[in-house]
């Protein structure tokens, strides 16, 4: 049986991190989908468009072709802010759910060619809207503040210039955006297991997720 592991929450939770433990662990194909609206922001921005011009997103959408998944640009918090906003537009949404929904059902085969057991998306609709079906739902938050240090402490990480403050004021911003739009907002499925990590380091999140999944006997 190919299983569905479908990882929500907003942004700098934990989820990435806890999303490529699982994908090891269980030997499945994962899908980042937070990277599908950051390429359509991204295609609108390149292109001199308004990420927030309803038409501009849902077009770059319908054209996305997968090879642009993997543009070290798209983890630029630019491009995080016009993923955001395309997000919000009901066409993108829609341009983008058969190709996650494709992802789950088939995924393709792990590096080393041997078929995957299943599928792991992570995103913030993938428990409520693209796999309601998934048989386990994770929903990964943290407090805002904590968000925001692990973001500024992964800018810095990564060399580039940040000031706290305004990595705080994305987070909000972003939050706020994400929660409160009226297409697939984020929110937590009922049969989630809601994880705050807020307190917890990585190992802890996996163990704490390692068990719930195990309970359900689905391997
Ligand atoms: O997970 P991320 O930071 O890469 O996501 C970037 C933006 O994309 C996020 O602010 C909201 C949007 N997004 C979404 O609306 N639905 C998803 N399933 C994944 C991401």
């Amino acid at each position: 049986m190919s299983v569905i592991f479908a990882i929500d929450g907003p942004a700098a939770a934990g989820k990435g991190t806890l999303a490529k433990r699982l994908e090891a662990h269980f030997q499945l194909a994962k899908l980042d989908t937070g990277l599908l609206y950051r390429a359509t922001g991204y295609k609108v921005l390149a292109s001199g468009g308004d990420p927030e011009d309803p038409q501009a997103a849902e077009d770059a959408a319908r054209a996305l072709n997968p090879a642009e998944l993997d543009n070290p640009e798209l983890r630029t918090d630019e491009a995080a802010q016009a993923a955001s906003k395309v997000s919000a537009v009901p066409g993108v949404r829609a341009a983008l759910l058969d190709f996650q929904r494709d992802f789950a059902e088939n995924p393709p085969a792990l590096a080393d060619g041997s078929p995957a057991k299943g599928a792991i998306l992570d995103g913030r609709d993938i428990g409520t809207t693209v796999c309601p079906n998934a048989q386990v739902k994770l929903f990964v938050t943290a407090s805002t503040e904590i968000r925001a240090k692990r973001r500024f402490k992964e800018l810095q990480e990564r060399g580039l210039e940040a000031i706290y403050a305004r990595v705080l004021d994305d987070m909000k911003e972003r939050d706020a955006r994400d929660s409160s739009r009226s297409a697939s907002p984020l929110a937590a499925a009922t049969d989630a297991l809601v994880l705050d990590t807020s307190d917890m380091d990585a190992d802890q999140a996996f163990a704490a997720a390692l068990d719930f999944i195990v309970a359900k006997n689905l391997f």
